[in-house]
């Protein structure tokens, strides 16, 4: 079985797959987004301890029963104990992680057509096509439907070549062009006039916001979301990954990856809003707070733009081409889940495996684009507040008891001699066993309320 599994090549392959999945629209556009809403810097103070304290042991769950099992989300939740009803248990969380995934992709999907499209505006200006300019400039119905094959298309080419030749090369061609355009935007933002007021407030931290309720929270949900937690992704990529590496050295890195991401992600955004408002753009909404969610991307920057005369054309095509490679190398992740379950399961090829689940998934969005007003807001919020939290901690539950001692150090100890003697050893079973699923569930219920 192991032959005919997929497996990273080498470290960089999964390390460029792994931060490939973690950094998407929820990097460069949510924790931004995130932090203007909440106060700036202590929300980013409060994101960074609770990606490392949280965060981090909960990825290496997924990372370690990934590697163990070396199978799909459903058969390796299924497998992990002997006992008849945790079997069974494991079984129902992996189902229910691989339709939280497919639901994940099917909106993240429209709105990665929307960064597509934007990306498209540009080069129609170039062409000076008018008629092509308004259609794909529009929020239209057949608009978003067309963008939305198109990206889906892509990203169902790229799973049905597989790990090595699909996820693997595509992550590594596409991560480092999304490295060199925003660290080439961050460059050109901050040397423009009024950005220094946004690294203040991003960068200060008000102390009295740190300890607010509903920040922790959306720090929470903001850390799991980022790192690809609660929906099998880190456990399918795990179980690609070779017996000779490092995992926690490994998950620290994807962690390291990811918060760097949203921090460099968010010294590009929130300068280039004190950028706008220098420009005479308007940057507050009615209630005087900054602007943030869709009329951020869309109106602002847009705006910004526009208003930087004929290098606003390239810096347009260059920041939605940013967000589109963003959201393609994360959406990858999200169809290897299905993918990987339905080929294991029922032992069929996966070019086969990819184009029908791809289609289902497809057929998901162009629904929710048809309702959108319905539908698109409310299945966000069942899958990223509700769904996302609550298998995660199931994952760590699994992690933490289903393994025994001897069986966890094992499967640490390859590539890791040394692991009996490291901090990792000494913290982490613990906290995963009691710290994460408290500590998760605590922020769940209260955001219940
Ligand atoms: N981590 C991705 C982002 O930040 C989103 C994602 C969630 C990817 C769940 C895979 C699984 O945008």
């Amino acid at each position: 079985m192991q032959n005919a599994r997929g497996q990273f090549s080498s470290k960089l392959g999964f390390l460029m797959a792994a931060a490939g999945s973690a950094v998407g629209l929820g990097n460069i556009w949510g924790f931004p987004t995130q932090v203007a809403t909440h106060g700036g810097g202590a929300f980013l103070l409060v994101y960074l301890v609770l990606a490392f304290a949280l965060a981090y042991p909960a990825l290496m769950a997924e990372l370690i029963i990934g590697r163990h099992t070396r199978a799909n989300v459903v058969t390796a939740l299924s497998s992990l104990s002997e006992n008849k009803y945790a079997s069974k248990a494991g079984m129902l969380v992996g189902i229910f992680g691989v339709i939280t995934a497919s639901f994940i992709l099917s909106f993240y999907a429209i709105v990665a057509g929307w960064m597509l499209a934007e990306f498209i505006v540009p080069m129609t200006q170039l062409l000076q096509t008018t008629d092509a300019e308004n259609w794909i400039g529009s929020s239209s119905i057949s608009r978003n439907i067309t963008v939305c094959v198109i990206f889906s298309l892509c990203n169902a080419i790229i799973i049905s070549q597989g790990v090595e030749k699909g996820i693997e090369a595509w992550s590594t061609r596409l991560m480092p062009i999304l490295i060199f355009i925003l660290i080439c935007m961050i460059v050109y933002v901050l040397n423009q006039p009024g950005a220094w007021r946004g690294v203040t407030v991003y960068l200060v931290p008000n102390v009295a916001d740190i300890f607010k309720p509903d920040l922790l929270l959306s720090a929470l949900g903001q850390a799991f979301f980022s790192l690809s937690l609660g929906v099998g992704t880190m456990l399918i990529y795990g179980s690609y990954l070779r017996d000779e590496d490092n995992l926690p050295r490994m998950g620290a890195a994807v962690t390291l990856l990811d918060t760097g991401f949203a921090f460099i992600a968010g010294l590009l955004i929130i300068p280039a809003i004190y950028v706008a408002e220098h420009q005479g753009i308007n940057t507050l909404n009615d209630n005087g707070e900054l602007i943030a969610g869709p009329e951020l991307i869309f109106q602002v920057l847009p705006n910004l733009f526009n208003s930087m005369g004929a290098s606003g054309n390239i810096f347009a095509l260059a920041f939605f081409a940013l967000m589109t490679i963003a959201a393609l190398t994360s959406s990858i992740s999200m169809l290897e889940v299905p993918v990987s379950a339905a080929v294991e399961h029922w032992n069929i090829s996966r070019k086969k495996a990819t184009f029908t689940i791809a289609s289902i998934i497809l057929g998901i969005s162009i629904c929710i684009i048809w309702q959108f007003e319905t539908t698109f807001n409310l299945i966000i919020s069942l899958t990223t507040v509700y769904a996302e939290p609550l298998i995660g901690v199931a994952l760590c539950l699994f992690a933490g008891w289903a393994f025994n001692r001897h069986q966890l150090l094992s499967e640490l100890s390859r590539g890791h001699p040394d692991i009996e003697k490291s901090l990792f050893w000494k913290v982490w079973p613990f906290y995963v066993k009691w710290f994460c699923p408290v500590l998760i569930l605590l922020a769940f219920v209260q955001s219940l309320r």
